[in-house]
Order: structure tokens, then sequence, then C-alpha cells
């Protein structure tokens, strides 16, 4: 049996969080540009709406119905997570104006760092981070996973040998990091965020992998964004850094990795894909 080698992302249906700015902007970016339908979430809702517009705008070049859907709000509360689901599956005519399609690609993007370990970061900021890279992740994770999985499925019992499956990829891809995997002392509280993440991701791959369902973990290492404000990263220090191991990945470097992994036929998945920068030895 054979199956085609690198797949058209063209008729998919993707919700991207964290995409007003840095790397899930850049995912969002990228996968309008190659076709798919796109929700995009994050907090700051003036912003959101401008790239929704900006990406509809480039993409309306070839489709005359709206391609791009914003939804803000905190992706760490359900009832945004499953305003992103309504959003994309309502149907396209009438007040809503969705896509009318379940959606069967997730990006996990929304996150923040800290700057510093246990004993040096900054206590009154480890609540939002945890619930926004952990809690909300995991959050988004299950009710993704619940969405995926109620379409196209491997009968209980029956071979996965053949079926719809085949033809309908479902991902659901998690912006984990380098420091979930080698631990820094410099971003300690942070990077537990991360290694908790990797777990969960690896932990729902053996899953609902059975079930034709990939999860998979991106980990970059340094991108340069937004994130390093957001931080509180000291700028000298970290600019002497980026100028040692530089030059540092830029976000649309993020991107292209979720496309490869997106884009592979049903039977193939790329579980996990750690991206640095050439020239960065640490972490
Ligand atoms: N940059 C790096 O070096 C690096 C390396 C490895 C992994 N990562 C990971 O990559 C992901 C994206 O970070 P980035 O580098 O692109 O940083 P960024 O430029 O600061 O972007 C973060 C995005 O997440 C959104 N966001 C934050 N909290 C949110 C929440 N609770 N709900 C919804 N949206 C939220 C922000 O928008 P609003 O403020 O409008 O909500 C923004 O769009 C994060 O998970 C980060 O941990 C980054």
């Amino acid at each position: 049996m054979t199956h085609d080698s690198h797949l058209p992302l063209g008729s998919r249906v993707a919700i991207v969080t964290g995409a007003s700015s840095g790397i899930g902007l850049a995912i969002a970016e990228r996968l309008v540009a190659l076709g798919c339908r796109t929700v995009i979430n994050a907090r700051r809702a003036e912003l959101l709406r401008e790239v929704a517009a900006r990406l509809d705008n480039q993409s309306l070049a070839r489709a005359p119905i709206p391609r791009v859907l914003p939804v803000h709000g905190d992706a760490a509360e359900q009832d945004v997570i499953d305003r992103l689901f309504v959003a994309a599956e309502s149907p396209e005519t009438g007040a809503s104006c969705g896509f009318g399609a379940p959606v069967d690609l997730v990006v996990i993007n929304a996150g923040r760092g800290l700057s510093g370990s246990v004993a040096t970061s900054d206590p009154s900021q480890w609540e939002e981070m945890v619930r926004t890279n952990l809690l909300g992740a995991a959050r988004l994770m299950r009710t993704a996973a619940e969405r995926l999985l109620a379409f196209a499925p491997i009968p209980e019992g029956e071979s996965g040998m053949s079926g719809p499956w085949l033809g309908r990829p479902r991902d659901i891809v998690l912006i984990g990091s380098t420091v979930g995997r080698n631990i820094s002392p410099f971003s300690s509280m942070y990077g537990g965020t991360k290694f908790a993440l990797h777990s969960l991701a690896e932990a729902m791959r053996r899953e609902i992998g059975p079930k034709g369902v990939r999860v998979s973990l991106i980990e970059p290492a340094v991108v340069e964004s937004g994130f390093q404000a957001v931080a509180g990263y000291d700028p000298q220090n970290f600019g002497a850094f980026m100028r040692r191991i530089g030059p540092v990945l830029q976000p649309a470097d993020v991107a292209r990795a979720v496309e490869f992994v997106v884009s592979q036929p049903a039977h193939v998945h790329v579980a996990d894909l750690l991206v640095r920068p050439t020239r960065q030895d640490y972490p």
C-alpha cells in the first residue's frame, strides 16, 4: 500500500492559540498561506482582530469566504476553549460565519516564560505561568482529543490497516521547549512547566495515537519573539547570549517545523522535534 509522501494542508481546519505574536502568529500565517481555515486566539482582542484581518486579506486573493476567525480570551479558560471549536464548526451561513467543518489540527502554543530559578524568579508570576503553560494546555489537549477522536474513528476491535482515518490526518501539536528536556537553572520554574507538558504529550500520544490521532511535540530553543520581554530577561545579558549563539531562531523557523509535522501522511508520526539555532550549545 502506498500513501502520499507530503499532504497538502488546504482542506484542514486549524486552531492556533497564542497567535497575536511570535511563534503562534508565524504558525497561523504559515497555515493560512497553505490554505488552512484557521481559528486564532490570544488575549489582546484588538491586536488579534488586526492579525485576523491581515491574514484573511492575504488569503482572500484565493478564497472569497473568511479563512481566519479571531476568538479572543484566556486560552486557559474552558469556555474560551469551547468557543474556539464552536467558531470553527458553526455553519458558514446565517448569523455566524464559521467554517462549518470539524477541527482536525490544534496547535497549543499560548504560553509564557519566566526568568530565574525556584530561588530567584518572581513567585507572584508562578500561578499565572503554571495556569497558562500547563493547566490551560492540558484543558485544551483534553478537549481537542475528545473532538478529534469523534470523527474518522477506527472502530473498537477493528484493524486500522485501512479506513477513512488514513485519508484524514488529525493533529494536536504542542509547543514545548528545550528547557523541558534539559535542566536549566536559569529558568527552572518555566522549564518545570515544559517538563510537565512534555510528559503529558507523550502520555496522550500513547493513549490516542493507536486511535489515529497524532500528538506531537515541538521543542524550540531560543526564538526571538515577545517571549524574552514577558519573561523578564535582562536585555544586556540576554543580548550578549544571543550574540554568542546567534543567529537565533525566528518564529517562522518553528512554523516550518510545524508544517513538516502536520503535512505527513496519516500513518507517519514525527512525534518530537527539537529545533535549535545551529550555534546554540546550551541548554
Ligand atoms: N521564544 C522562545 O525562545 C521559546 C522557546 C521555546 C518555547 N517557546 C514557547 O513558544 C510559545 C510561544 O511563545 P513566543 O516565543 O511566541 O512568545 P510571545 O511572542 O510572547 O507570544 C506568546 C503568545 O501567547 C499569547 N498568550 C499568552 N498567554 C495567553 C493566554 N493565557 N491565553 C491566550 N493567549 C496567551 C500572547 O498573546 P496575548 O498577550 O495577546 O494573550 C502571544 O500571542 C510559548 O508556549 C513558549 O513557552 C518559546
